[in-house]
């Protein structure tokens, strides 16, 4: 086998383990799938996000505009969970692009991260019409997808935006305001909890303590990383 054809057959094993995991074995089914698709060459998540990105398994598949699979770097240390899509969401296909996402990323510049660093998706990969709050039907459906890019990214530190996300992640009925100022555990992975963006655009009087929430968030990092 020459060299060349050698690095070639090496690479694609190696994506192919990334992909399967450790205790991967061949079929001939999965590679000639994986060609069909296009999936070769495509990080693990996202041929996850091909997988998934038509999903009708509830009714909020047939009124988006887009899939909002998450963005980000796939090897973040810290990723953000928010709610659902809005409008601006819905129409790029990306998570927090609106206006929330506009004051995300400035308490991201005051704890001197960027959006490239971290990694954010939602527990609804759909908008719900005029923004309600999620069914807990929907959501039982969709987080399901949550939590395996949990499982895929691995971040070291989770940080909820606002009680959906919270409670959802927790599974707790517990109030923004007792699930706030301290480490709470998903799967054996810090996570911090803080307010909604969209709650502090209507009360700025709340961002210094949802930066200070961020704040909590890094410190929880530093002990774990
Ligand atoms: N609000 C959310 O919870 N998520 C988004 O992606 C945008 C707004």
């Amino acid at each position: 086998m020459s060299r060349e054809v050698f690095d070639k057959l090496n690479g694609f094993l190696n994506w192919y383990q990334d992909l399967y995991g450790k205790e991967w074995f061949v079929r001939n089914g999965d590679i000639l799938a994986a060609i069909r698709n296009g999936e070769i060459g495509l990080s693990p998540l996202q041929v996850f996000k091909g997988r998934i990105q038509d999903c009708q398994k509830c009714s909020l598949g047939k009124t988006r505009k887009n899939f909002v699979f998450g963005h980000g770097n796939e090897n973040a240390d810290i990723m953000f969970i928010g709610e659902a899509p809005g409008h601006e969401e819905d129409m790029k296909g990306l998570p927090f692009v609106g206006k929330s996402g506009q004051l995300l990323n400035q308490m991201l510049e005051k704890i001197t991260l960027k959006r490239e660093d971290v990694f954010i998706a939602n527990i609804l990969k759909c908008r719900p019409p005029n923004n309600r709050d999620p069914l807990p039907e929907e959501v039982s459906t969709c987080i399901p997808y949550l939590h395996k890019q949990i499982e895929m990214v691995q971040p070291k530190v989770l940080i909820a935006l606002g009680r959906v996300a919270a409670q959802n992640l927790l599974k707790s009925q517990e109030s923004l305001t007792r699930l706030r100022n301290r480490s709470w555990q998903y799967q054996n992975i810090p996570l911090i909890v803080t307010f909604h963006p969209a709650y502090i655009l209507r009360n700025m009087s709340a961002l210094d303590d949802g930066v200070n929430d961020l704040k909590l968030a890094i410190a929880q990092y530093e002990k774990v990383r």
